[in-house]
């Protein structure tokens, strides 16, 4: 099999290293990749959301499968633009990949499924949400309609924040389209957990679940990010209960897209809250988290390539994935500065001495390489994982792993699995 992964992160990179440990695999492209994929995959330089190009180069090279890393070139039609040439793509169509790009279709969806979820609504009209924020009273969370880089959501503590996002999202405009409507709901308390799942327009199969920590700092404080580490298994949603959680939040979801004509295909991402009242539904991605899917690869122990062939061609329903018992915790490593003014340009050394640390892996993300050197070149830079028998040995190997890289210019939270942990992880 010639293989394309599209996209540049260390969701990417833990992609190709799963990919290249099958044995079906005869080529592996990234585009357009990173240092670090490049030790894997041939790096191609094209652009992600170069649809066009992107279809042009699996012509040319005879690719059979592309696997989009990222949501935004889904969004855009890349897997119906490969599939127009004849070239198979591990994503959702355009209209299937609605389910990240819209959260009022998102909510619509979960309510015709019977899905449980915050009750919602949404508004075109700016003086329509102001009414209703007064009349409900915060807290409540205002969220644009469309996609915004995951910064578009407002989990307002009082109404003086629900209002200011009305004025940001709708009459500033600070996310353009994406805020001309929103969605407005009820604000759920809980703990967060994501659902993995690899599905085929009709079946679907467990990919593991798995929590993040989305604030910068330590004891999940300060500014949001795309993620600041990640861990599997989480005790809030066991192994043993996923079954369980695919019949409420996955096969609904999948049995209302096929019904619609749009079926949902590639990796569906349920992110859940776990509430007084059980788990609901707070929004579903359409692509791997990231770092969640560096410690599910990890943690997998069956061929990935087989398994997104099988969802190409509807034949999951024949399949099943097997899986390390052990835990797996991924640390990412930022550029300092970030989230807000990342400063790049730095070196980092050592990363050798990392690798070899037993039972660690360092997957690149923001580098870049000039002169055989490593430098930063983003905001969340590598993702430094660690597996061991318990959560608690993960996360030893995975700082002993980011102990070893010599890179003044960078950070990371120091406890990372911190929640399972004081369970007893
Ligand atoms: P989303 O982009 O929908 O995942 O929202 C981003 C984050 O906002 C989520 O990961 C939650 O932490 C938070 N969030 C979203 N919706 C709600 C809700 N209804 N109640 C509480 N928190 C929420
Ligand atoms: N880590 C969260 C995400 O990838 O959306």
């Amino acid at each position: 099999m010639r293989v394309l992964v599209v996209g540049s992160g260390g969701r990417e990179h833990a992609l190709c290293w799963a990919l290249s440990a099958s044995p079906l695999l005869s080529k592996l492209w990234c585009a357009p990749g990173n240092p670090g994929i490049a030790a894997l995959a041939e790096t191609v330089p094209i652009e992600v959301m170069d649809v066009a190009g992107l279809v042009a180069f699996a012509l040319a090279q005879s690719v059979d499968l592309v696997v989009p890393g990222p949501e935004a070139p889904l969004v855009a039609g890349l897997t119906d633009a490969m599939e127009e040439a004849g070239i198979a793509c591990c994503g959702p169509s355009r209209a299937a990949a609605a389910m990240e790009g819209s959260k009022s279709f998102t909510k619509e969806l979960a309510d015709a499924a019977a899905i449980p979820t915050a009750a919602w609504e949404r508004f075109d009209d700016a003086e329509a949400a102001r009414a209703f924020i007064r009349r409900r009273g915060a807290p409540i969370v205002v969220k644009a309609d469309g996609l915004a880089a995951g910064k578009g959501v407002v989990v307002a503590a009082t109404e003086a924040e629900a209002l200011a996002a009305i004025d940001a999202m709708m009459q500033a405009r600070s996310f353009g389209e994406a805020g001309a409507s929103v969605v407005i709901e009820e604000c759920l308390e809980g703990e967060e957990v994501s659902l993995f799942a690899l599905c085929d327009g009709t079946e679907a199969i467990a990919l593991g679940a798995a929590q993040d920590h989305k604030r910068v700092g330590d004891g999940d404080i300060g500014p949001n990010t795309g993620g600041m580490g990640a861990y599997a298994p989480t005790p809030v949603l066991a192994d043993a209960d996923l079954a369980a959680a695919m019949d409420v939040f996955v096969r609904p979801a999948l049995a209302e897209m096929a019904r619609r004509g749009t079926p949902f295909r590639g990796i569906l991402f349920a992110g859940l809250m776990h509430t007084a009242q059980g788990f609901k539904l707070i929004e579903y991605n359409v692509r791997f988290g990231d770092p969640e899917c560096q410690v599910l690869m990890l943690r997998l122990k069956s061929d990935l390539l087989a398994a997104l062939l099988a969802a190409c061609q509807g034949e999951l329903g024949h399949f099943d994935l097997r899986w390390h018992e052990d835990a797996a915790l991924a640390v990412v490593m930022a550029a300092r500065g970030y989230p807000a003014d990342p400063l790049t340009g730095t070196p980092i050394q050592a990363l050798e001495r990392a690798a070899a640390v037993p039972g660690a892996q360092v997957f690149h993300a923001g580098t870049r390489a000039v002169d055989g050197q490593i430098l930063a070149a983003g905001g969340r830079v590598l993702t430094v994982c660690g597996s061991g028998a318990r959560l608690a040995e993960a996360q030893r190997v995975a700082y002993q792993a980011v102990d070893t890289i010599d890179w003044p210019g960078g950070f990371c939270r120091r406890d990372i699995g911190w929640r399972a942990l004081a369970r007893g992880g």
